[in-house]
Formats: C-alpha cells, sequence, structure tokens
C-alpha cells in the first residue's frame, strides 16, 4: 500500500518504540489478570500513592497554567525551584541560579537540546558499553549525532582503566577522520545501577579537557541512590557540578541533565532541565528551538510546587530510598535462589541479570529467550538493545510492590524453564 510519505517519515515510523505493545495490554490483577507484567519500562510506582496524595492537594489551575507561562524555557519560579531543591541535594561548587538552567519536556529532550546545540550533523558522541538504549535515538534520529561507543572488555567500567579505553577509541576514531565533539557520562548509571567515584570523574574531565571535548552528564537518576545489601561500601553519587571545575577543563563544556521522571517516579510529567553553569549560548541555541520543547504549563507549576516543598521531598526521597533497598533485597535474594546471576548496584531501579546462564535450553540466543518471555507475557528488556558486549544479560526493573513483583518473577522463571 502506497505511504504517502517522505523519505524520513518513512524512516520514522520504522523506528516506532517496540515496547508500546506492552504498554496498552499492562497486568492488572483484577483488570487484566492476562496482560503483560512490564518488567522493562524504567518507571519507578513505589511512591505513586504519596506522590498522587501530594499532587492532587497542590494541584491549582490559575491563569498562568493555560498561557505560554513566562516564555518557553520554564517558568521563572520553577527554575527558582530547581535551584532551590538542586542547591540542596546536589552541592553545586557555584551556587545555581536560573540563568544557568533552560526547562525542557524531560530529560530526553534536553539531551536532544544539546545535540542541536553543540553537533553539526555526523558529528560524534562518546559513550561506553552498556549505555542506556535511547540515548542512540535521542542523538541521531533527528540531530543525526552519532555514537561512538567505547568498548570495555572485563575491565571496571567505573575504574579508571575505563577512561583509557575512551582514550584509544577516541584516537583511533580521529585517525580515520571521525569528529567526536562531546563525552557523555551516566552517573548514576543507566543500566549498571553505579555511581562514578569523585577521582574518576575528575579525571574524565582531565581527558576531555585534553581532548577539547564537552562533558554531558546525565543525572537523571542522581536521588535514587539507596543502601545495598550487596555494597558495605558503595561509591555514593557526586554530581559534576559539585567539582571545582575551572582547576581542571573549560567549565563552559560542562552540561548536566536532570528531571523529575525518575527521581520523582514521574516519567508522565515531562519535566527536565539542561544546566550550563558557564555557556549561555547552548542555552540560547535550546532556547531557540524551545517552541518545540517546552513542557505544560500546569506540569510546570505543580513541578515549582513540588521542589520548593522541603518537607515532602525529604520524606519523599527518603521513603523512595528505603523501598528501593527492600525491593532490591527481595528481588535479588529470588534470583540468588533460583541461580540467576546478577550484577550488584546501589543506585537507579533496575538489575543487570543473566538470564543467558539460567535457561534451561543453554543454547537458547538471546532472542529467543525475549521470545519465552514474550510468550509468558512479561517484558524485560534485552541487554544487546543497550550494546552489551556480552550476550545473556537483560535489564529488569524492580521499583514495582511487590504483588507486582512476584507476578513478574514468577512469569520469568516459567519463561526460562521452557
Ligand atoms: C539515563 C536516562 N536518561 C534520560 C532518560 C529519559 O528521561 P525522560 O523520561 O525525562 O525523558 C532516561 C529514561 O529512562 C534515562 O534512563
Amino acid at each position: 500500500m502506497e505511504s504517502y510519505l517522505s523519505v524520513r517519515g518513512e524512516a520514522f515510523a520504522r523506528k516506532k518504540p517496540t515496547f508500546l505493545g506492552v504498554l496498552e495490554n499492562a497486568w492488572d490483577p483484577l483488570l487484566n489478570p492476562e496482560g503483560i507484567v512490564n518488567l522493562g519500562l524504567a518507571e519507578n510506582t513505589l511512591m505513586h500513592t504519596e506522590m498522587k496524595e501530594f499532587m492532587n492537594s497542590e494541584i491549582q489551575v490559575d491563569s498562568h497554567s493555560l498561557t505560554y507561562g513566562d516564555g518557553f524555557s520554564g517558568s521563572r519560579k520553577l527554575k527558582e525551584a530547581i535551584c532551590h531543591f538542586l542547591n540542596k541535594n546536589f552541592s553545586p561548587h557555584t551556587a545555581l541560579l536560573p540563568s544557568h538552567i533552560t526547562v525542557t519536556s524531560g530529560v530526553s529532550n534536553a539531551l536532544e537540546c544539546s545535540a542541536w546545540a553543540l553537533f553539526d550533523q555526523g558529528e560524534h558522541l562518546l559513550v561506553g558499553r552498556p549505555y542506556f538504549n535511547a540515548f542512540r535515538s535521542t542523538f541521531s534520529d533527528r540531530a543525526g549525532v552519532g555514537l561512538l561507543e567505547v568498548e570495555f572488555d572485563k575491565i571496571d567500567p567505573f575504574g579508571l582503566a575505563a577512561i583509557e579505553k575512551h582514550e584509544e577509541a577516541l584516537l583511533a576514531a580521529r585517525e580515520r577522520g571521525v569528529r567526536v565533539k562531546a563525552l557523555l557520562l551516566c552517573s548514576p548509571h543507566n543500566p549498571l545501577g553505579r555511581c562514578y567515584p569523585e577521582h574518576v570523574l575528575r579525571e574524565y574531565m582531565k581527558f576531555c579537557e585534553r581532548h577539547k571535548l564537552h562533558l554531558i552528564s546525565d543525572e537523571i537518576y542522581a536521588l535514587s541512590v539507596w543502601e545495598s545489601p550487596d555494597l558495605p561500601d558503595p561509591v555514593p553519587f557526586k554530581s559534576v557540578l559539585s567539582i571545582n571545575a575551572a582547576q581542571i577543563m573549560d567549565p563552559g563544556k560542562i552540561h548536566v541533565v536532570w528531571g523529575l521522571s525518575k527521581d520523582f517516579g514521574a516519567t508522565g510529567l515531562r519535566i527536565g532541565c539542561l544546566i550550563s553553569q558557564s555557556n549561555q549560548r547552548i542555552l540560547e541555541a535550546t532556547e531557540g528551538i524551545s517552541l518545540l520543547n517546552f513542557p505544560s504549563s500546569l506540569a510546570d507549576s505543580l513541578a515549582a510546587r513540588l521542589l520548593m516543598n522541603d518537607k515532602f521531598t525529604s520524606y519523599y526521597l527518603n521513603t523512595n530510598r528505603q523501598r528501593l533497598t527492600e525491593s532490591y533485597d527481595f528481588v535479588t535474594k529470588f534470583l540468588k535462589y533460583h541461580g540467576i546471576p546478577y550484577r550488584q548496584s546501589n543506585a537507579a531501579f533496575f538489575l543487570w541479570i543473566r538470564l543467558g546462564a539460567a535457561t534451561a535450553d543453554t543454547t537458547a540466543t538471546d532472542d529467543e529467550i525475549l521470545a519465552k518471555l514474550q510468550n509468558k507475557r512479561v517484558y524485560i528488556a534485552a541487554g544487546y538493545a543497550y550494546a552489551s558486549e556480552e550476550s545473556g544479560w537483560f535489564r529488569m526493573v524492580f521499583a514495582h510492590p511487590r504483588e507486582f513483583l512476584e507476578e513478574g518473577l514468577k512469569r520469568m522463571l516459567q519463561a526460562l524453564a521452557s
């Protein structure tokens, strides 16, 4: 059948996300018991009851919420609220000001804005494997930025040796004529659930300075770091903003993204931000296309109320951390009991698990394991989508109530046995 689309329209149509079928048929013990248990999408529902109660009591539809607000880069109130909140929780070396921030429609959008502003078509971004699968579409689909993947073999992706691997990949790429503009770090890391130690962050900054790279730091899971029963001496979260960059690298090349999707379990609000404390121009470039990006004024207003409410946010973050610890403990005990290997973690809300080592059919490929999971109506994301260097790995989200996890894990075991 004739599609009538342009060439790029056709290309976009082919990129329609495959997990949408999962959302349309979500499991519910009463309303849809035959539905799919979604342990694939990075959403945290552990605090939804408290957040709904807070938001329902705070929502106020005033005239401002029905307008374009204060322009297209976030309201003055929200920018002040983000500064208030992050100055407390990220300990920036230089206090954040509203003029350092552009509000965007979620963090994906903030990242895409950095792609438009910093790169020209065909330029590349360095990123270590494995990495959050949507980085590929966020940087490449519209802005045309290529991902230059870094392989680590067996070395620790959070250690100093990993920087040498970045350097090797960068030099080899430049030798081939590939233009590399920036390094992307994700700390806490998706999908590995760990933070970069401060001394490693400092070395990455020196690396950026040596090679004239921008540093884009995705800190969307910053406050979802919890006590892990597996790691008695964990690496805590350290924001790049808290490091005195002036002594290490050009501060005009440091850009941080954060938002409400993960730390406040609110992917639906679509509130994110791009922070650049010494580069007004990147924020202006983002504002230049902000008509196409900015979030609803109603969500903007609600977010501002949330971030100004110290009592609720500190209660929320602490309780969220406790629940994440409990959920991690529950799921990892289950994994150990059933002999399913996993990587220990203390941040974010997914586990990197090796289903390939626990299937009854030891020759099953990752696609075959995915098909088995699908067959039992449980969705767990395959590691190859995250550019995993080894086969057999999957990413499983554990930030859901016990009943949900029990159903998902039961189905996962059935799939592995089939
Ligand atoms: C590391 C990382 N960055 C960005 C995003 C996108 O977040 P948002 O929903 O705010 O666009 C996600 C979502 O999973 C993520 O894991």
